[in-house]
């Protein structure tokens, strides 16, 4: 199967010399994707700055900006099995990205800042979409209710759920997997790298299971 995976922060610029970013390390996404490389699939990694290597057999894109990682995921996607958002993306940007450093002037300053577009929920609402669809909730407070939410909202197959102030950063993390039938799985916590073995097994079984029976309309209407 052909897995795409998104990994870290992305970052989104002020002026030359500022963003605005998150903690994300980027190391569940690029678990995954070096799960699945192992498992025997192909893998694209589209990630933000990270201080990690990309996996040596992954096609590797790096992006920065939230703009450039939805170009990147939308030009890949359609020939992908299976999508996994595992980034942390912006939610805002500034208005106005300036040309020149902004200089420090006496009194306060204030940022305009507007909404990013949503990769997850763009690919979401697409027409006819022929790929398993995986999102990822970091959250700090009701973590399973938040979870449902977004993959309603989102229209996605599986949702990822994990406590943000665990993930972000560290090497561990525990999780509640949501599937789009209210089917539930709990993983309790373990290193990323035996939690993304789990869920490569978890994504490509449900992933065959749903393009089966896609086949099996497909030759009962031919
Ligand atoms: N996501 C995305 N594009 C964005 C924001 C989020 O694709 N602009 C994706 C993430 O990669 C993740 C999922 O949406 O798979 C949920 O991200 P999260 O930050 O937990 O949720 P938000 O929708 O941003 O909501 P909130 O921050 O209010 O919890």
């Amino acid at each position: 199967m052909r897995f795409l995976v998104t990994a870290g922060p992305t970052r989104e610029p002020i002026d030359p010399v500022r963003y605005i970013s998150n903690r994300s390390s980027g190391k569940m996404g690029y678990a995954i994707a070096e799960a699945a490389l192992e498992a025997g699939h192909e893998v694209i990694l589209i990630s933000g700055p990270v201080k990690l290597d990309p996996p040596r057999d992954a096609k590797f894109v790096s992006v920065s900006a939230s703009d450039e990682m939805f170009d990147a995921v939308h030009r890949h996607a359609d020939q992908s099995d299976v999508c996994i958002l595992c980034a942390a993306v912006a939610d805002y940007k500034s208005a106005k990205v300036s040309p020149v450093k902004i200089k420090k002037r006496a009194g306060n300053l204030s940022l305009e800042l507007v909404p990013t577009r949503d990769i997850l929920d763009s690919l979401g609402r697409g027409q006819n979409r022929r790929f398993l669809l995986v999102g990822f909730a970091a959250e700090t407070n009701d973590v399973e209710e938040n979870a449902v939410q977004k993959l309603r909202a989102k229209n996605c197959d599986i949702i990822v759920a994990n406590d943000a102030r665990l993930g972000m950063e560290g090497d561990e993390n525990e999780l509640i997997i949501l599937f789009r039938d209210s089917e539930m799985r709990k993983i309790s916590r373990a290193s990323k790298k035996i939690l993304a073995h789990e869920l490569v097994k978890i994504f490509s079984e449900f992933a065959t299971k749903t393009f089966d029976k896609k086949n099996v309309m497909i030759t009962e209407r031919n």
